[in-house]
């Protein structure tokens, strides 16, 4: 059995109010004592009152993207140190989400991955080819490049975590083949040792994300090189997201 961190990792997006606060009651009551990491990626409005209300609870809290730069003049940006500074642990970096509706290139996540590390946050890297890039065979390809250019050399499997998140699975309800993930996963896998050495590249954690529900998490957690999942829509709400981590619970 491997020793790597599993996580269970919930992205907000763009949704929630101070009123949503209530679902991380649910799962705190519900998921006490986990046997996986509990992480949730509120919208930054609700980072801090996030972290207040789950202090004392085994739910990690985390940001959805930051600067590459500590302070400045940056409209509308939030800096690593500034989420750590809420309380929170970790920051997802590089979402599709944001490369396509900010143009965030892989360099730009390489950076804001560095500013994480040096501000004490996970970077949860995230990586996916699109619809067209897995239809014309490419998708190895893509997700090597993306690897190659968005992981920062500093990285270790106490600061940093890979999602794979198939563009075209992600809130659609098309998820991949477990062969498909798994197939994925194990190139990611294989990349991570060739670059950073047996130990540190077997150590770091790789989950899936892509329409994940209570009723695929655990097939997807079956998958050896899958070591948690990074849920969108199922875990805005406690009752589907405790059945998920549940699974992941259950999977070893
Ligand atoms: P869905 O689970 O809604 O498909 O979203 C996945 C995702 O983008 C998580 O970052």
């Amino acid at each position: 059995m491997s020793q790597r961190r599993r996580i269970a990792a919930g992205n907000w997006k763009m949704n929630g109010s101070t009123a949503a606060l209530a679902e991380f009651d649910a799962l705190a009551a519900r998921h006490p004592d986990p046997r996986v990491d509990i992480l949730i990626c509120p919208p930054a409005t609700l980072l801090s009152p996030a972290t207040r209300r789950m202090d004392g609870h085994n739910i990690l809290i985390g940001g959805q993207d930051c600067h590459c730069a500590p302070s400045g003049a940056h409209t509308g940006d939030i800096s690593a140190p500034m989420i750590a500074d809420t309380g929170a642990t970790a920051v997802i970096l590089g979402h599709s989400e944001r490369r396509e509706d900010h143009g965030e290139t892989s360099e730009q996540v390489r950076d804001k991955a560095r500013a994480a590390h040096v501000a004490g946050l996970t970077a949860l890297i995230c990586m996916g080819e699109s619809e067209d890039q897995r239809d014309a065979d490419n998708t190895l390809d893509i997700i090597g490049g993306q690897m190659a250019a968005s992981i920062p050399d500093d990285c270790n499997a106490e600061n940093t975590v890979i999602a794979y998140e198939p563009i075209w699975a992600i809130g659609t309800g098309h998820v991949p083949t477990l062969g498909q993930i798994t197939e994925v996963h194990d190139f990611i896998r294989a990349r991570l040792i060739r670059r950073f050495g047996e130990t540190a590249g077997n150590a770091i954690a790789i989950l899936y994300g892509g329409s994940v529900k209570p009723s695929n998490a655990s097939d997807i957690f079956t998958v050896a090189n899958v070591d948690g999942a990074l849920v969108g829509g199922a875990s805005l709400k406690a009752d589907d997201f405790s059945p998920i981590i549940s699974a992941l619970e259950g999977s070893f």
